[in-house]
């Protein structure tokens, strides 16, 4: 049994703040990560196009901010949230540039502020194309001289530990009490008791498949917080990025950021057409979800499989400065954006939903907090608005930090038993992991994608629970590992998203059901 004062599950932008946050705060007390990848490893690491924060006063105002996001959201954003989040933004990224972090300046020596789809203004703070990688690598340096934070990679948190687990308990409501974490290295399963549990452990994209995430964001925390009772919500809402880099195979797939199109590239058809005219006067500069909804009509009416970004109108010395990383990308697949158009496809990029929360970060299990892309804190509604998801984490984070130092809370005596893991190793159980896994994907794919109906979504519903009794059969006599729990996991997550969707009777920004379109919302205006 390992104890801990505050256990964080995750290593990106959200678990890493917080745990420096109420580590310099408290100096004695222990603040443990654990993080089932490379400690780097996080959709976090992946971001591009950079954080949405007002910092031109003479353009920009909060007002707008917040006017955007509210209209992005397609009237489902909470606005007090909104207000809340959009004004804490800059004394929030103001605390990452004092811990280290470089944002581009331009010859003033102010910030070189990027545009995105749905942004009025530019505002968007950025290191290149690469500000995620820049934000992991200045919180890792000032993780790592904070004696009292331990940070254990390639631990893999199962499930949250509640009630369920514990045999004799005071408390009357729902608690968390820690996890319970299988630890890679030696494949033996830790009991972590903590007094308070913050699941910062990121997306879902590999429930489709083809996604701009990495192979961590499996949705692992949202689906243990649902098996522990917290409240789901908003999962419907999944975001599909309009211009993932095109290949065959699907997969994980590069981003061409937002902010290339904000920087003036053209979206086009097979057929040289700049379609997005056709669908929003805001053009490619229109929010995420109609561009996205845009284009899946396309490919639709000609039977293609991607779109194209052209870029070059543009002027490419200054292309190859501010995006570096993804000019050189292109040129490694031969694709030189000075004469080719890119093609590009879209694919999950985020969850809008999550696990609920309070502006403290409070869900609504005791003790069990949760912040970054797991929560629905009410920011987004039904489609978020881009470059405002680090800037949610960042002020969540602070949140619970707030919350966390200025209340106290009464702890009662607990027993946990260990972890009993009866299970055998199952000859080819890989292969029916995958097996099933791929099912799931092409199921997500075919059946709740960018364009839902309700016919699919009961047929998906009913292919999931055959997928669901096969692999739960497959748990039950299984030894624990990481890809058994992360396939249970996306399950539930899909499941999630499924009955969420069914509920939905009206089209709302990510949320298209061909049966509801008399709510058709690819019109000049969400607002
Ligand atoms: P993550 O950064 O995903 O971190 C989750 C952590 O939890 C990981 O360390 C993971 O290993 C760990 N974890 C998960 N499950 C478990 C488990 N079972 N046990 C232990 N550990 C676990 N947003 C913007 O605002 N601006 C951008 O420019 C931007 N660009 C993006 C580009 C790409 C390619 C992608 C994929 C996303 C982008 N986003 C952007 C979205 C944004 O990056 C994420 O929403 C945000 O970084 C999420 O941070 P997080 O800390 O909540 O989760
Ligand atoms: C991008 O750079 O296009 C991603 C921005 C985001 O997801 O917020």
């Amino acid at each position: 049994m390992i104890t801990t004062d505050y256990l964080v599950i995750g290593s990106g932008v959200a678990g890493l703040t917080f745990a420096i946050k109420i580590a310099e705060h408290f100096p004695h007390k222990k603040v443990l990560i654990v993080t089932k990848g490379e400690k780097e490893e996080s959709n976090t690491k992946y971001a591009q196009g950079g954080v949405a924060v007002v910092i031109d006063n003479c353009e920009d105002s909060f007002q707008k901010h917040i006017q955007d996001t509210l209209i992005a959201g397609d009237g489902l954003c909470d606005k007090s949230v909104v207000k809340m989040v959009v004004k804490e933004g800059p004394k929030r990224l103001q605390e990452l540039v004092d811990w280290g972090a470089n944002f581009d300046t331009n010859s003033n020596g102010n910030y070189d502020l990027g545009k995105e789809g749905g942004h009025s203004e530019y505002r968007v703070v950025h290191h290149k194309d690469i500000t995620g990688y820049e934000i992991t690598k200045t919180l890792l340096k000032r993780i790592h001289q904070l004696e009292n934070i331990t940070i254990l990679s390639h631990h893999f948190v199962i499930d949250l530990i509640t009630q369920h687990h514990v045999k004799v308990v005071q408390e009357k409501e729902l608690t968390c009490y820690g996890a319970y974490v299988l630890n890679e290295n030696d494949n033996t399963i830790n009991t972590i008791q903590a007094k308070y549990t913050l699941l910062a452990s990121g997306g879902i994209g590999k429930v489709y498949g083809h996604t701009t995430n990495p192979a961590i964001a499996t949705g692992d925390g949202i689906a243990m917080a649902y098996r522990a009772k917290a409240r789901i919500r908003d999962m419907e809402f999944i975001q599909f990025h309009p211009t993932a880099l095109y290949n065959e195979e699907g997969a994980s797939l590069f981003l061409i950021s937002e902010a290339v199109r904000g920087f003036g590239a053209y979206l086009r058809n097979k057929q040289g057409d700049r379609f997005m005219f056709t669908y929003d006067e805001r053009a490619e500069l229109a929010s995420r979800d109609i561009v996205s909804q845009s284009i899946d009509k396309e490919l639709k009416i000609y039977g293609e499989p991607h779109v194209y970004l052209d870029c070059t109108h543009l002027d490419i010395t200054e292309f190859k400065k501010h995006f570096p990383n993804i000019y050189q990308k292109c040129k490694d697949l031969q694709i030189d954006i000075s004469k080719d158009w890119i093609p590009v496809v879209p694919a999950s990029h985020y969850v809008c939903g999550g696990i609920e929360v309070d502006t403290y970060g409070r869900t609504s299990v005791n003790n069990l907090f949760s912040c970054g892309e797991c929560s629905r804190t009410g920011l987004h509604g039904a489609n978020r608005l881009a470059s405002n998801s680090l800037l949610e984490a960042l002020v969540y984070s602070h949140n619970i930090f707030n919350y966390l130092t200025s209340n106290s809370t009464v702890f009662y005596e607990v027993k946990i038993p260990e972890w009993i893991d009866s299970g055998t190793e199952v000859p080819n159980s890989d292969v029916l992991i995958q097996h099933n896994l791929e099912k799931l994907q092409s199921l997500m794919r075919n059946y709740v994608g960018i364009a839902r109906s309700n016919n699919e979504l009961k047929e998906a519903k009913t292919k999931l629970n055959s997928i669901y009794q096969e692999v739960e059969e497959l748990y039950k006599i299984s030894k624990v590992n990481t890809a058994l729990c992360e396939l249970r996991n996306m399950i539930n997550v899909a499941h999630l998203i499924i009955n969420q969707s069914l509920e939905r009777k009206e089209n709302k920004g990510g949320y298209f059901n061909i049966d509801n379109e008399h709510n058709n919302i690819l019109v000049t205006s969400n607002n």
